[in-house]
């Protein structure tokens, strides 16, 4: 059983290196990731893991235990509805304002192990295969290495790949190595994997004509998720779009940003003035 002072330190670590709010009532969650985080360390249990973090805290131990408290679930185009969206209005209208030698950035805020990315690359490769040739750039971004690394990987099980992706999908985009599924390089080529922290300023990373920012601000407190969409708006171009989680209702956007529904999306748009 996780003590009280115990959480407390846990939940202070994590809240003040990621943002994550551990809220009471979320001790069983924090117990049972922290229980497994034990065992990769061949640690007794999560009393030595705390004396651990308490005496010897290194920044790798650290990275440990924020990786174990993120929630890294995604599938490929998840919701289908903003994908929808980039296809039938998003991508064309910035094509149409910017002239036929455009090149379009995209952004994956907390994109996990690489789906999401990969399904915006997957619309481009399918509907706009003029695009595809350099002139699309899909950054990538997570505050965990190991979702990273595995993302940059293309790597997917069979399981992983048989969630939200259609079978004609798979089988033009991806290649069968053993028992994975691996991206091809054409749709690989778009997308570049780095490791941002949200709750970091984002320096240099701007310019976005379209912005994913799903499933990663339910975890924050209500000032950090504000901190964050102001940000997120900042980074976008003028015209540009953001969007959330369908669960996900965004507060703090300025009068600057519209809400647009795109058929079954609601998303943002930065106005040109
Ligand atoms: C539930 S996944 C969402 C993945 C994808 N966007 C989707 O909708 O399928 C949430 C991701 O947010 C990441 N995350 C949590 N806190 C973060 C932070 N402070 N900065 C960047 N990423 C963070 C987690 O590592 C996790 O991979």
């Amino acid at each position: 059983m996780i003590t009280p002072e115990q959480f407390r330190f846990f939940a202070d670590l994590v809240r003040s290196a990621s943002g994550i709010s551990l809220t009471m009532g979320k001790e069983y969650l924090v117990e049972s990731r922290l229980n497994e985080l034990s065992k990769l360390l061949n640690l007794r249990d999560i009393d030595e893991l705390y004396h651990k973090a308490v005496r010897q805290m290194t920044p790798q131990l650290k990275n440990q235990i924020i990786e174990a408290m993120t929630t890294n679930e995604t599938y490929f185009f998840r919701d289908q509805h903003p994908f929808d969206a980039l296809k039938t209005k998003v991508i064309p209208e910035l094509l149409a304002g910017k002239g036929a030698d455009a090149k379009l950035k995209f952004w994956s805020a907390a994109c996990s192990t690489g789906q999401e990315p990969y399904s915006i690359a997957m619309i481009i490769a399918e509907h706009f295969r003029h695009l595809a040739n350099g002139k699309v750039e899909i950054l990538a971004t997570d505050i965990s290495k190991q979702v990273i690394e595995k993302g940059a990987a293309g790597r997917f099980t069979q399981v992983e790949a048989n969630r939200g992706l259609p079978i004609t999908m798979l089988i033009k985009y991806f290649r069968q190595q053993g028992a994975f599924w691996v991206i091809n390089d054409d749709i690989k080529n778009m997308v570049y994997f780095k490791i941002l922290n949200l709750i970091d300023p984002f320096t240099g990373v701007n310019g976005f004509d379209v912005i994913f920012c799903r499933y990663v601000l339910i975890y924050f407190d209500q000032e950090t998720k504000q901190q964050i969409i102001q940000k997120l708006e900042k980074a976008l171009n003028p015209g540009g779009y953001l969007f959330f989680g369908a669960t996900e209702t965004p507060t703090g956007l300025s009068p600057a940003m519209e809400r647009l529904t795109i058929g079954k999306t609601t998303c943002w748009r930065k106005k040109r003035h």
